[in-house]
């Protein structure tokens, strides 16, 4: 059974993240097609990054790092709910993500966004830089406007066919999860043979 966490990706006290997060773990807590966790950047207590070798290397000096790298290897895919910060990536999020390099290689990552237009230019950056990390991201995506998902902008109470979207986004990644988890096990064998 795939293994797919559900990122949270703000960190600043009273965030809107950690309603959405919640919003979407219970969806895909309905599902028996794979197994979901609900990972908060926040509770890792990450520095910016502090590690002086490039993560290429995986030769990490810090515990904050080992722990973060142990609980982000352990998945099959990503689901990174993420806001918009100044039309990018929230900054926790992508120091987060810059710890690591080999845990992310050949998995799957989707997104669920929430912003003025959805958060979908935070989500652009991020596959630019999941394409970097050889994470293959699927199509489907949510995006969550704060005009119309959001009371008084802080409130979260989505229009019902988000459910639906979350659904289809999940299903793309168990599909993709699936062929990257056959890939990283091929290679695997492959070394293992020649
Ligand atoms: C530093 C900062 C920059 C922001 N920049 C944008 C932006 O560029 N586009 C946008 O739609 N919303 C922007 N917002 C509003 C956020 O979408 C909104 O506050 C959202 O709730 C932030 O996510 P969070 O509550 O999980 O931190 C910004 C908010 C903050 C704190």
């Amino acid at each position: 059974m795939l293994r797919v966490a559900i990122i949270l990706g703000s960190t600043r006290p009273g965030r809107n993240g950690e309603a959405v997060a919640k919003w979407v773990y219970d969806i895909a807590g309905k599902r028996t097609d794979a197994e979901f966790e609900y990972v908060d950047i926040k509770d890792y207590n990450l520095p910016l990054l502090d590690e002086p070798n490039s993560a290429l290397m995986r030769q990490y000096t810090k515990e904050h790092t080992k722990t973060w790298s142990a609980k982000i290897d352990s998945f099959d895919a990503y689901v990174f709910v993420t806001a918009e910060y100044n039309h990018g990536i929230p900054g926790a999020l992508k120091n987060a993500i810059d710890f690591l390099y080999n845990e992310w290689n050949n998995k799957v990552a989707a997104f669920v966004s929430y912003g003025g237009v959805g958060g979908v230019r935070s989500v652009e950056q991020l596959r630019l830089v999941m394409a970097e990390l050889q994470v293959a991201t699927v199509r489907a995506q949510v995006a969550l406007s704060l005009y119309i998902d959001f009371e008084n902008f802080t409130k979260f109470n989505p229009a019902p066919y988000h459910e639906k979207e979350v659904n289809s986004m999940l299903d793309q990644v168990m599909a993709w999860g699936s062929a990257m988890k056959a890939l990283r096990t091929k290679k695997l064998s492959d070394i293992m043979t020649s």
